[in-house]
């Protein structure tokens, strides 16, 4: 069965090709864990999707506060544990990115402010 990390909830996130992506934003966790399943998705490829679009729209939007760096290393070690257990992790939000509001703490690098400066650096 191999190891399926809980831990692989990829905070943010966004190589798809143009054809792909509509069906990406449209799609629900159990279509996006049915396409990983059937190989025609990686958390990888999921990633790289959404970094696009938050690089494409962040400006206008302003609703992205950071990126965790290790997003794409994430979703790599997802997909390796979704090869490895053969398709046994493509399940729940394994390897899928999240989008956390800045009051939610992930114990990594990603600031936890609600938005505020005045909580900068503290830890939760
Ligand atoms: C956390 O906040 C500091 C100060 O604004 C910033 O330099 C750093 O890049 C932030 N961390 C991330 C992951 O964006």
């Amino acid at each position: 069965m191999g190891t399926c990390s809980n831990q692989i909830t990829l905070p943010l996130l966004l190589v798809i090709s143009p054809s792909f992506a509509f069906a990406i934003k449209e799609a629900t966790v159990n279509q996006i864990q049915e396409a990983f399943k059937r190989k025609e998705l990686t958390s990888r490829d999921l990633v790289e999707f959404y970094l696009r679009e938050i690089n494409a729209l962040n400006l206008l939007l302003c609703a992205a506060l950071e990126v965790n760096s290790d997003a794409l290393d994430q979703a790599d070690r997802a997909d390796k544990e979704r090869e490895a257990a053969h398709g046994e992790c493509a399940k729940g939000l394994h390897g899928i990115p999240v989008l956390l509001k800045g009051n939610i703490a992930t114990r990594d690098q990603l600031n936890t402010t609600a938005g505020s400066y005045a909580l900068l650096g503290s830890v939760w």
